[in-house]
């Protein structure tokens, strides 16, 4: 991962967290994801007032992504914190989403999660240490 495509992440993920309706939780994900053709695919979390059907910003983005016939997620970034609170910890990807990231791995390799609260500040994993021995069939 070069910086530009980490800075493209993390700016895309920060103007898709500018759409999350999370009016229960007012907790503000962003998500976004490269692919291997270059293409940018991002998402925002929906939440419901029936709370169990809210829908993760990392998942929105990688159902946009496979819906429009991606399979590979090279890297993707994540930018979440409550409402007007900039002092919170990295918003780390949700166990279930990480188990959805796992289905869509590049042709070899891992895929990058990059954590930000900015360009300035932000941590990249390896999907393989947020999530060992992931479920496969
Ligand atoms: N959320 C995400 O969008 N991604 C995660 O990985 C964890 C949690 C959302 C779901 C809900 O709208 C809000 O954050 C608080 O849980």
């Amino acid at each position: 991962m070069n910086t530009q495509t980490i800075n493209l992440l993390i700016t895309e993920a920060e103007k898709a967290r500018t759409m999350a309706y999370a009016p229960y939780s007012n907790y503000l994900v962003g998500a976004a994801l490269i692919v291997p053709s270059g293409n940018i695919y991002t998402g925002c979390n929906v939440e419901n007032a029936s709370y169990g059907l809210t829908v993760c910003a990392e998942r929105t983005a990688i159902f946009k992504a496979v819906s429009e016939g991606q399979r590979h997620i090279d890297a993707i970034a994540i930018v979440g914190a409550p409402l007007n609170d900039s002092s919170s910890d990295y918003a780390y990807p949700c166990g279930a989403c990480r188990q959805v990231m796992s289905e869509f791995l590049p042709a070899s390799g891992d895929i990058d999660v990059i954590v930000a609260k900015s360009t300035e500040d932000y941590k990249i994993f390896k999907l393989s240490e947020l999530l060992p021995n992931s479920f496969n069939l």
